[in-house]
């Protein structure tokens, strides 16, 4: 049987806001209720289930495959918000993008201070 990645949590001050946020700049489906957790589903069937707490939230990285065709998308939906960007993940390269792999590749924050990608080439795949 093959390991897949089915879940995740995800600290939040705020689940609510926090999934709607991924779900809406992603433009994945409607966040749903599950027990304590606001959970978003991508398009692999992985969920990244949110969770309120009012302790400290150390940043988590969470990256995302998607196309060109949405790379468009979801990065117009990022400036659209006037959200910073980087094109490296120490943040070193503001209001830029990557295009590493051959692809496109960038980096934004989510409410919680979690660092967010998208690439639309996996690691590695440009030889
Ligand atoms: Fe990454």
């Amino acid at each position: 049987m093959p390991v897949e990645l089915n879940h995740t949590i995800v600290a939040a001050r705020d689940s609510d806001v926090s999934a709607a946020f991924l779900a809406e700049v992603l433009g994945l489906g409607e966040p749903v209720p599950f027990g304590p957790f606001i959970t978003v589903e991508t398009d692999n069937g992985v969920t990244l289930d949110f969770i309120d707490t009012d302790g400290d939230i150390d940043s988590q990285h969470y990256a995302f495959l998607i196309t060109e065709d949405e790379f468009d998308e979801i990065f117009g939906r990022v400036t659209q918000r006037g959200l910073p960007y980087w094109a490296d993940p120490a943040r070193r390269r503001p209001g830029e993008i990557n295009h590493n792999d051959g692809g496109r590749g960038v980096y934004f924050p989510d409410p919680n201070g979690h660092l967010l990608e998208i690439i639309t080439r996996p690691y590695g795949s440009g030889g």
